[in-house]
């Protein structure tokens, strides 16, 4: 079976979809899940930026690193390439629906859809204009749903 493909998504791509990135990266190693992992934009504002020094350093104080990602926008090519794609908060979503062939709309979900508590916790908050806490939150989210996207049949069915 070829390795899923899983592409992650936030706003500016150097906060929240990196952080999932790192996450998930290390999560899959971990528990020997072979999954390929990509992260992207639906802004290019950012563009060939390494991920915000806040989320780098809130990461890493829990173990992820983040080595080789710098921000990039959505590609059209990136509905035909990655089996999943997973939004970080609606307004990401309600973009990449918009955007994404009818016959790819199916690959497009909320990153929290996986989260133990989702629906009534569904989006990850924007992180750029809070405090530390708002990136710590932002991991807290993150983990929680990565364990489960782990073990999620959409990932584990072939
Ligand atoms: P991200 O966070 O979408 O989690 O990467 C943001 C990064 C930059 C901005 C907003 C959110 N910005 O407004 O520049």
């Amino acid at each position: 079976m070829r390795a899923k493909r899983v592409l992650i998504v936030c706003l500016g791509n150097i906060c929240r979809s990196p952080t999932a990135h790192a996450v998930l990266e290390h999560k899959a190693r971990l528990h020997n899940v072979n999954i390929e992992i990509d992260s992207a934009g639906t802004s290019a504002s950012h563009k060939g930026e390494r991920p915000d020094n806040r989320s780098v350093k809130a990461a890493s104080a829990r173990g992820y690193q983040f080595n080789g990602l710098y921000s990039r926008p959505v590609a059209d090519h990136d509905f035909d390439d990655f089996d999943l794609i997973l939004a970080m908060d609606n307004d990401n979503l309600t973009e990449l629906k918009r955007r994404c062939p009818p016959e790819h709309a199916h690959k497009l979900r909320l990153f929290l859809s996986f989260h133990p508590d989702y629906p009534a916790l569904s989006e990850v908050p924007d992180p750029y204009y809070s405090g530390s806490k708002g990136f710590e939150l932002v991991l807290d989210l993150i983990e929680h749903a990565c364990d489960k996207l782990l073990v999620a049949p959409v990932l584990t069915d072939s």
